[in-house]
Protein backbone atom coordinates (compact mmCIF):
# COMPACT_ATOMS: atom_id res chain seq x y z
CA UNK A 1 0.00 0.00 0.00
CA UNK A 2 1.44 3.54 -1.07
CA UNK A 3 1.68 5.98 1.43
CA UNK A 4 0.54 9.97 0.72
CA UNK A 5 3.74 11.08 0.12
CA UNK A 6 4.28 8.62 -2.93
CA UNK A 7 0.46 9.68 -3.79
CA UNK A 8 -1.17 9.71 -7.54
CA UNK A 9 -3.74 11.39 -9.15
CA UNK A 10 -6.59 9.16 -10.48
CA UNK A 11 -9.53 9.84 -12.43
CA UNK A 12 -12.79 7.94 -13.79
CA UNK A 13 -14.34 8.05 -17.18
CA UNK A 14 -18.00 7.11 -17.22
CA UNK A 15 -19.71 7.07 -13.55
CA UNK A 16 -22.46 4.70 -14.33
CA UNK A 17 -23.73 1.70 -12.15
CA UNK A 18 -19.79 0.12 -12.15
CA UNK A 19 -18.18 3.42 -12.42
CA UNK A 20 -19.27 4.47 -9.37
CA UNK A 21 -17.18 1.04 -7.48
CA UNK A 22 -14.12 2.59 -9.56
CA UNK A 23 -14.82 6.70 -7.64
CA UNK A 24 -15.36 5.33 -4.41
CA UNK A 25 -12.36 2.93 -4.12
CA UNK A 26 -10.14 5.76 -5.25
CA UNK A 27 -11.62 8.56 -3.22
CA UNK A 28 -10.89 5.99 -0.13
CA UNK A 29 -7.43 4.82 -1.36
CA UNK A 30 -5.08 6.21 1.39
CA UNK A 31 -2.22 6.68 -2.21
CA UNK A 32 -4.72 8.03 -4.50
CA UNK A 33 -6.11 11.50 -4.72
CA UNK A 34 -9.41 11.39 -7.25
CA UNK A 35 -8.53 14.23 -9.41
CA UNK A 36 -11.55 13.71 -11.99
CA UNK A 37 -14.26 12.42 -12.53
CA UNK A 38 -16.12 12.19 -16.21
CA UNK A 39 -19.50 11.23 -17.47
CA UNK A 40 -21.62 11.85 -20.18
CA UNK A 41 -24.61 12.56 -18.03
CA UNK A 42 -23.89 16.01 -16.52
CA UNK A 43 -26.37 15.49 -13.48
CA UNK A 44 -25.00 11.71 -12.94
CA UNK A 45 -21.22 12.92 -12.46
CA UNK A 46 -21.95 15.91 -10.57
CA UNK A 47 -23.61 13.52 -7.68
CA UNK A 48 -21.33 11.09 -7.79
CA UNK A 49 -18.44 14.46 -7.58
CA UNK A 50 -20.36 15.54 -4.24
CA UNK A 51 -20.98 12.40 -2.98
CA UNK A 52 -17.62 10.97 -2.95
CA UNK A 53 -15.28 14.19 -3.09
CA UNK A 54 -14.19 14.40 -6.39
CA UNK A 55 -11.90 17.22 -6.76
CA UNK A 56 -13.51 18.18 -9.80
CA UNK A 57 -16.14 16.52 -12.45
CA UNK A 58 -16.56 17.40 -16.19
CA UNK A 59 -18.37 15.97 -19.54
CA UNK A 60 -15.40 16.07 -21.69
CA UNK A 61 -13.06 13.13 -20.91
CA UNK A 62 -10.49 14.88 -23.43
CA UNK A 63 -10.28 17.70 -20.43
CA UNK A 64 -9.69 15.16 -17.61
CA UNK A 65 -7.13 13.09 -20.06
CA UNK A 66 -5.59 17.10 -20.40
CA UNK A 67 -4.50 17.22 -16.42
CA UNK A 68 -1.59 16.96 -15.27
CA UNK A 69 -2.11 15.86 -12.28
CA UNK A 70 -3.61 12.88 -13.00
CA UNK A 71 -1.60 9.47 -13.86
CA UNK A 72 -4.01 6.74 -14.45
CA UNK A 73 -8.08 6.63 -15.15
CA UNK A 74 -10.33 3.70 -15.16
CA UNK A 75 -12.44 3.30 -18.22
CA UNK A 76 -15.96 2.05 -17.05
CA UNK A 77 -17.87 2.85 -20.46
CA UNK A 78 -20.46 0.65 -22.25
CA UNK A 79 -18.34 -2.66 -23.31
CA UNK A 80 -18.57 -1.27 -26.60
CA UNK A 81 -16.80 1.75 -26.26
CA UNK A 82 -13.73 1.02 -24.52
CA UNK A 83 -11.31 1.37 -27.76
CA UNK A 84 -11.64 5.47 -28.38
CA UNK A 85 -11.25 6.43 -24.46
CA UNK A 86 -8.44 3.92 -23.25
CA UNK A 87 -6.24 5.35 -26.55
CA UNK A 88 -6.66 8.66 -26.41
CA UNK A 89 -5.75 7.80 -22.43
CA UNK A 90 -2.39 5.60 -23.09
CA UNK A 91 -1.68 8.47 -25.40
CA UNK A 92 -2.01 11.41 -22.61
CA UNK A 93 0.25 9.36 -21.09
CA UNK A 94 -1.97 8.17 -18.31
CA UNK A 95 -2.23 4.32 -17.00
CA UNK A 96 -5.19 2.47 -17.96
CA UNK A 97 -7.61 0.42 -15.79
CA UNK A 98 -10.19 -1.01 -18.59
CA UNK A 99 -13.28 -2.76 -17.36
CA UNK A 100 -13.99 -6.20 -18.97
CA UNK A 101 -14.76 -6.78 -21.58
CA UNK A 102 -11.37 -5.33 -23.03
CA UNK A 103 -13.51 -5.10 -25.71
CA UNK A 104 -15.32 -6.09 -28.41
CA UNK A 105 -13.24 -7.20 -30.96
CA UNK A 106 -9.72 -8.31 -31.37
CA UNK A 107 -8.62 -5.36 -33.20
CA UNK A 108 -9.62 -3.21 -30.50
CA UNK A 109 -7.53 -4.82 -27.92
CA UNK A 110 -4.45 -5.13 -29.92
CA UNK A 111 -4.80 -1.23 -30.79
CA UNK A 112 -5.02 -0.98 -26.84
CA UNK A 113 -2.37 -3.05 -26.08
CA UNK A 114 -0.63 -1.11 -29.16
CA UNK A 115 -0.88 2.50 -27.74
CA UNK A 116 -0.08 1.50 -23.94
CA UNK A 117 2.66 0.02 -25.36
CA UNK A 118 3.76 3.23 -27.25
CA UNK A 119 3.10 5.11 -24.64
CA UNK A 120 4.97 3.09 -21.62
CA UNK A 121 1.65 3.03 -19.52
CA UNK A 122 0.18 0.34 -17.53
CA UNK A 123 -3.36 -1.14 -18.97
CA UNK A 124 -4.86 -3.73 -16.91
CA UNK A 125 -8.22 -5.14 -17.52
CA UNK A 126 -10.68 -5.76 -13.74
CA UNK A 127 -11.38 -9.00 -14.22
CA UNK A 128 -12.46 -8.84 -10.52
CA UNK A 129 -13.21 -12.59 -9.82
CA UNK A 130 -9.45 -13.18 -9.63
CA UNK A 131 -10.03 -11.66 -6.23
CA UNK A 132 -12.92 -13.18 -5.28
CA UNK A 133 -11.46 -15.45 -2.10
CA UNK A 134 -13.50 -18.47 -2.89
CA UNK A 135 -12.13 -18.70 -6.54
CA UNK A 136 -8.82 -17.53 -5.53
CA UNK A 137 -9.23 -20.50 -2.74
CA UNK A 138 -9.99 -22.88 -5.74
CA UNK A 139 -7.09 -21.54 -7.93
CA UNK A 140 -4.97 -22.27 -4.53
CA UNK A 141 -5.76 -26.03 -4.65
CA UNK A 142 -5.21 -26.51 -7.99
CA UNK A 143 -1.67 -25.37 -7.43
CA UNK A 144 -0.75 -26.93 -4.48
CA UNK A 145 -1.85 -29.92 -6.07
CA UNK A 146 -4.62 -30.82 -4.05
CA UNK A 147 -7.02 -31.60 -6.41
CA UNK A 148 -4.39 -32.73 -9.15
CA UNK A 149 -4.88 -32.18 -12.72
CA UNK A 150 -8.32 -29.99 -13.39
CA UNK A 151 -10.44 -31.95 -15.61
CA UNK A 152 -13.55 -30.22 -16.27
CA UNK A 153 -15.08 -27.24 -15.09
CA UNK A 154 -18.71 -25.72 -14.86
CA UNK A 155 -19.55 -22.25 -14.30
CA UNK A 156 -22.66 -20.77 -14.00
CA UNK A 157 -23.02 -16.94 -14.21
CA UNK A 158 -26.67 -15.73 -14.66
CA UNK A 159 -28.59 -12.26 -13.77
CA UNK A 160 -31.98 -11.90 -13.23
CA UNK A 161 -34.22 -9.94 -16.53
CA UNK A 162 -33.81 -6.56 -14.47
CA UNK A 163 -30.31 -5.94 -15.39
CA UNK A 164 -30.84 -6.25 -19.74
CA UNK A 165 -34.27 -4.65 -19.27
CA UNK A 166 -33.86 -2.01 -16.61
CA UNK A 167 -30.23 -1.51 -15.48
CA UNK A 168 -28.10 -1.51 -19.03
CA UNK A 169 -29.63 1.20 -21.24
CA UNK A 170 -27.09 -0.40 -23.79
CA UNK A 171 -27.75 -4.48 -23.31
CA UNK A 172 -29.47 -3.99 -26.83
CA UNK A 173 -25.98 -3.32 -28.36
CA UNK A 174 -24.03 -6.09 -26.10
CA UNK A 175 -25.09 -9.53 -25.00
CA UNK A 176 -24.72 -11.56 -21.97
CA UNK A 177 -21.56 -13.37 -23.28
CA UNK A 178 -19.58 -10.23 -23.31
CA UNK A 179 -21.19 -8.77 -19.34
CA UNK A 180 -21.34 -12.02 -17.62
CA UNK A 181 -19.10 -14.61 -20.12
CA UNK A 182 -16.17 -12.15 -20.01
CA UNK A 183 -16.02 -12.89 -16.09
CA UNK A 184 -16.94 -16.88 -17.12
CA UNK A 185 -14.14 -17.11 -19.81
CA UNK A 186 -11.44 -15.70 -17.48
CA UNK A 187 -11.83 -17.94 -14.45
CA UNK A 188 -12.06 -21.31 -16.98
CA UNK A 189 -8.38 -19.32 -18.39
CA UNK A 190 -7.09 -18.76 -15.11
CA UNK A 191 -7.71 -21.97 -13.29
CA UNK A 192 -6.54 -24.11 -15.57
CA UNK A 193 -3.97 -21.88 -16.61
CA UNK A 194 -4.24 -22.79 -20.15
CA UNK A 195 -5.57 -21.74 -23.01
CA UNK A 196 -8.90 -22.22 -25.23
CA UNK A 197 -8.70 -23.93 -28.53
CA UNK A 198 -12.52 -24.65 -29.24
CA UNK A 199 -15.61 -23.43 -28.60
CA UNK A 200 -19.53 -25.08 -29.20
CA UNK A 201 -22.21 -22.42 -28.15
CA UNK A 202 -25.90 -22.45 -28.11
CA UNK A 203 -27.87 -19.48 -28.13
CA UNK A 204 -31.59 -18.50 -28.12
CA UNK A 205 -33.53 -15.17 -28.64
CA UNK A 206 -37.17 -14.76 -27.65
CA UNK A 207 -37.57 -13.77 -24.03
CA UNK A 208 -35.86 -10.13 -24.29
CA UNK A 209 -36.57 -9.91 -28.15
CA UNK A 210 -40.64 -10.20 -26.84
CA UNK A 211 -39.43 -7.10 -24.23
CA UNK A 212 -38.47 -5.12 -26.87
CA UNK A 213 -34.46 -6.05 -26.11
CA UNK A 214 -32.75 -7.15 -29.35
CA UNK A 215 -29.87 -9.37 -27.32
CA UNK A 216 -29.92 -13.53 -26.97
CA UNK A 217 -31.46 -14.64 -23.83
CA UNK A 218 -28.93 -16.89 -23.29
CA UNK A 219 -25.92 -19.32 -24.52
CA UNK A 220 -24.68 -22.40 -22.58
CA UNK A 221 -21.12 -22.81 -23.90
CA UNK A 222 -18.70 -26.13 -24.43
CA UNK A 223 -15.08 -24.63 -23.61
CA UNK A 224 -12.17 -27.00 -24.74
CA UNK A 225 -9.00 -25.95 -23.49
CA UNK A 226 -5.16 -27.40 -24.72
CA UNK A 227 -4.11 -29.27 -22.63
CA UNK A 228 -7.40 -31.33 -22.55
CA UNK A 229 -9.90 -29.49 -20.15
CA UNK A 230 -13.23 -29.18 -20.61
CA UNK A 231 -15.48 -26.20 -19.42
CA UNK A 232 -19.01 -26.07 -19.76
CA UNK A 233 -20.39 -22.26 -19.14
CA UNK A 234 -23.90 -21.48 -18.67
CA UNK A 235 -24.98 -17.37 -19.32
CA UNK A 236 -28.53 -16.30 -19.30
CA UNK A 237 -30.34 -12.44 -18.89
CA UNK A 238 -33.42 -13.73 -18.29
CA UNK A 239 -33.76 -15.19 -14.40
CA UNK A 240 -36.56 -13.99 -12.43
CA UNK A 241 -36.86 -10.49 -11.29
CA UNK A 242 -37.73 -12.39 -7.41
CA UNK A 243 -34.51 -14.02 -7.20
CA UNK A 244 -32.96 -12.15 -4.15
CA UNK A 245 -29.97 -10.51 -5.76
CA UNK A 246 -29.24 -10.06 -9.32
CA UNK A 247 -27.18 -12.83 -10.14
CA UNK A 248 -26.56 -16.85 -9.61
CA UNK A 249 -23.01 -17.63 -9.42
CA UNK A 250 -21.59 -21.08 -9.19
CA UNK A 251 -18.68 -23.14 -10.18
CA UNK A 252 -17.72 -26.65 -10.04
CA UNK A 253 -14.29 -28.00 -10.66
CA UNK A 254 -13.59 -31.54 -10.85
CA UNK A 255 -9.83 -32.66 -10.60
CA UNK A 256 -8.43 -36.31 -11.10
CA UNK A 257 -7.40 -36.13 -7.49
CA UNK A 258 -10.44 -33.67 -5.79
CA UNK A 259 -13.30 -31.56 -5.93
CA UNK A 260 -14.24 -27.79 -5.60
CA UNK A 261 -17.95 -26.19 -5.18
CA UNK A 262 -18.66 -22.60 -4.80
CA UNK A 263 -21.72 -20.89 -4.41
CA UNK A 264 -20.69 -17.09 -5.01
CA UNK A 265 -24.49 -15.57 -5.34
CA UNK A 266 -23.77 -13.21 -2.57
CA UNK A 267 -27.33 -13.47 -1.42
CA UNK A 268 -26.35 -16.52 0.99
CA UNK A 269 -24.18 -14.62 2.53
CA UNK A 270 -26.48 -12.14 5.30
CA UNK A 271 -29.92 -12.33 4.90
CA UNK A 272 -32.40 -9.95 7.31
CA UNK A 273 -36.03 -10.52 7.86
CA UNK A 274 -38.00 -7.36 9.40
CA UNK A 275 -41.78 -6.30 8.54
CA UNK A 276 -40.51 -4.32 5.83
CA UNK A 277 -39.75 -7.79 4.22
CA UNK A 278 -36.22 -9.85 3.50
CA UNK A 279 -33.29 -7.86 2.72
CA UNK A 280 -30.05 -9.54 0.90
CA UNK A 281 -26.60 -7.24 0.98
CA UNK A 282 -24.06 -7.72 -1.02
CA UNK A 283 -21.67 -8.62 1.64
CA UNK A 284 -18.76 -10.35 -0.99
CA UNK A 285 -18.26 -7.59 -4.23
CA UNK A 286 -19.03 -3.96 -3.06
CA UNK A 287 -19.75 -3.30 1.01
CA UNK A 288 -18.57 -1.12 3.59
CA UNK A 289 -16.70 -2.20 6.49
CA UNK A 290 -15.39 -0.12 9.32
CA UNK A 291 -16.17 2.76 7.48
CA UNK A 292 -14.27 1.39 4.15
CA UNK A 293 -15.32 0.16 0.33
CA UNK A 294 -14.59 -3.61 1.01
CA UNK A 295 -15.44 -6.44 -1.16
CA UNK A 296 -13.19 -8.11 -4.12
CA UNK A 297 -14.95 -6.00 -6.67
CA UNK A 298 -13.26 -3.09 -4.85
CA UNK A 299 -9.72 -4.84 -4.08
CA UNK A 300 -9.10 -5.40 -7.78
CA UNK A 301 -9.33 -1.57 -8.27
CA UNK A 302 -7.34 -1.03 -5.83
CA UNK A 303 -4.89 -3.48 -6.70
CA UNK A 304 -4.44 -1.46 -9.61
CA UNK A 305 -3.73 1.61 -7.92
CA UNK A 306 -1.20 -0.05 -5.45
CA UNK A 307 0.60 -1.21 -9.10
CA UNK A 308 0.39 2.84 -10.35
CA UNK A 309 1.56 4.06 -6.76
CA UNK A 310 4.38 1.54 -6.09
CA UNK A 311 5.07 0.96 -10.21
CA UNK A 312 5.10 -2.62 -10.38
CA UNK A 313 2.99 -4.54 -12.92
CA UNK A 314 -0.72 -5.79 -12.13
CA UNK A 315 -1.44 -9.57 -11.62
CA UNK A 316 -4.09 -9.17 -14.88
CA UNK A 317 -1.91 -8.63 -17.93
CA UNK A 318 -3.36 -7.03 -21.21
CA UNK A 319 -2.99 -10.34 -22.94
CA UNK A 320 -5.36 -11.88 -20.92
CA UNK A 321 -8.05 -9.42 -21.95
CA UNK A 322 -6.61 -9.76 -25.09
CA UNK A 323 -7.37 -13.93 -25.50
CA UNK A 324 -10.70 -13.01 -23.45
CA UNK A 325 -12.04 -11.59 -25.94
CA UNK A 326 -10.78 -13.48 -28.68
CA UNK A 327 -13.01 -16.73 -26.95
CA UNK A 328 -15.78 -14.69 -26.74
CA UNK A 329 -15.99 -13.79 -30.25
CA UNK A 330 -15.64 -17.00 -31.20
CA UNK A 331 -18.46 -18.09 -28.48
CA UNK A 332 -20.31 -15.47 -30.76
CA UNK A 333 -19.32 -16.65 -33.99
CA UNK A 334 -20.60 -20.64 -32.68
CA UNK A 335 -23.74 -19.62 -31.73
CA UNK A 336 -24.39 -17.94 -34.68
CA UNK A 337 -23.62 -20.66 -37.11
CA UNK A 338 -24.50 -23.89 -35.35
CA UNK A 339 -21.10 -25.23 -35.09
CA UNK A 340 -17.64 -25.42 -33.12
CA UNK A 341 -15.64 -22.81 -33.67
CA UNK A 342 -11.45 -23.12 -33.38
CA UNK A 343 -10.08 -20.48 -31.57
CA UNK A 344 -8.11 -18.50 -34.67
CA UNK A 345 -4.36 -17.58 -33.23
N1 LIG B 1 -22.95 -3.11 -13.84
C1 LIG B 1 -22.14 -4.02 -13.32
O1 LIG B 1 -22.47 -4.78 -12.39
C2 LIG B 1 -20.74 -4.15 -13.83
C3 LIG B 1 -19.88 -4.85 -13.05
C4 LIG B 1 -18.59 -4.96 -13.47
C5 LIG B 1 -18.19 -4.38 -14.65
N2 LIG B 1 -19.05 -3.71 -15.45
C6 LIG B 1 -18.54 -3.15 -16.72
O2 LIG B 1 -18.40 -1.74 -16.57
C7 LIG B 1 -18.60 -1.10 -17.85
C8 LIG B 1 -19.73 -0.09 -17.67
O3 LIG B 1 -20.90 -0.77 -17.24
P1 LIG B 1 -22.01 -0.06 -16.32
O4 LIG B 1 -22.87 -1.16 -15.84
O5 LIG B 1 -21.35 0.84 -15.33
O6 LIG B 1 -22.79 0.81 -17.43
P2 LIG B 1 -23.59 2.18 -17.20
O7 LIG B 1 -24.42 2.39 -18.41
O8 LIG B 1 -24.25 2.19 -15.86
O9 LIG B 1 -22.43 3.28 -17.15
C9 LIG B 1 -21.68 3.64 -18.28
C10 LIG B 1 -21.50 5.17 -18.23
O10 LIG B 1 -20.56 5.55 -19.24
C11 LIG B 1 -20.96 6.85 -19.67
N3 LIG B 1 -20.30 7.16 -20.94
C12 LIG B 1 -20.50 6.59 -22.16
N4 LIG B 1 -19.68 7.14 -23.07
C13 LIG B 1 -18.95 8.08 -22.43
C14 LIG B 1 -17.94 8.99 -22.82
N5 LIG B 1 -17.51 9.07 -24.09
N6 LIG B 1 -17.41 9.83 -21.89
C15 LIG B 1 -17.82 9.77 -20.61
N7 LIG B 1 -18.79 8.93 -20.17
C16 LIG B 1 -19.34 8.09 -21.06
C17 LIG B 1 -22.48 6.79 -19.74
O11 LIG B 1 -23.08 8.06 -19.70
C18 LIG B 1 -22.80 5.94 -18.49
O12 LIG B 1 -23.12 6.73 -17.36
C19 LIG B 1 -18.91 -2.23 -18.85
O13 LIG B 1 -17.72 -2.59 -19.50
C20 LIG B 1 -19.42 -3.34 -17.94
O14 LIG B 1 -19.25 -4.63 -18.50
C21 LIG B 1 -20.32 -3.55 -15.04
Amino acid sequence: MGTVSDSRGFGVIGTGVWGETHVMTYSAHPGAELVCICDLNEELVRGRAEQYGAGSWTTDYEELLARDDIDAVSVVTPDFLHREVAIAAAEAGKHVLLEKPMATTVADCQAMIDAAEAAGVTLMVDFHNRWNPAMWGIREKIESGELGEPQMLTVRLNDTIYVPTQMLSWSGKSTVIWFLGSHSVDLVRWLFDDEVTRVYSVSRSKVLKARGVDTPDFFLTIVELAGGGVAHIENCWIMSESMPTVFDFKLEMIGSEGTCFADCSSHRMLQTYTPEGPEYADVAVRTEVQGEPGGFGINSIRHFADCVIEDVEPAVSPRDGLENTRVLVAIHESAQSGQPVEVQR
